[in-house]
């Protein structure tokens, strides 16, 4: 089976270390869209979607990559890093995966440490990073792994 994970990490690349160890458990391969490299997506059987997110959204870059994929029948997963760590920020992105036509089959969030002060005096935000200080931390990067395991067990049976 020949996977790719896609993602937009441009904060502190936390997502770009849950999408190398899922990489390296599935032997995929990995395509930054810092970078401009081209990917021939028909060749891939199961493709990951991930990013950070900033401002209550996915990144916009990979809102805009999606949009323009025909993924007709193709297995695919969503994963984010965020302050907060939770699964509904993936939701938009599964439905636009979906209305490309893709069949999705897991969702993995975990948190992302950043600063507040960096963009915002909400004391909220304050706390929230405290919490997600150090993450993505081992236990997270075991529980990617776990989650990618699962879904190729899940697609070979
Ligand atoms: C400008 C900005 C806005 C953010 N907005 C949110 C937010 O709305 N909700 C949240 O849970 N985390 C938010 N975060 C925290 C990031 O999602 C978190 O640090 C994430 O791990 C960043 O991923 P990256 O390092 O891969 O870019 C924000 C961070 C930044 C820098």
């Amino acid at each position: 089976m020949k996977s790719l994970i896609i993602y937009d990490s441009a904060y502190k690349n936390n997502t770009e270390k849950i999408a190398r160890v899922l990489a390296n458990k599935i032997d995929a391969d990995l395509l930054s869209l810092k970078e401009s490299k081209g990917v021939i997506i028909e060749d891939y059987d199961l493709i990951g979607f991930g990013s950070g997110v900033y401002k209550e959204t996915i990144s916009s870059k990979l809102f805009d990559y999606v949009e323009k994929l025909n993924l007709r029948g193709k297995d695919v997963f969503v994963f984010s890093t965020s302050g907060v760590g939770m699964k509904f920020y993936n939701k938009k992105l599964i439905h636009l995966l979906e209305s490309r036509g893709a069949i999705c089959k897991g969702s993995f969030a975990c948190k992302g440490s950043f600063n507040s002060r960096e963009f915002s005096d909400n004391k909220i935000f304050e706390l929230m990073s405290k919490f997600a200080m150090g993450h993505p931390n081992n236990e997270d990067l075991i529980k990617a792994e776990k989650f990618v395991e699962r879904i190729v067990r899940q697609i070979k049976e």
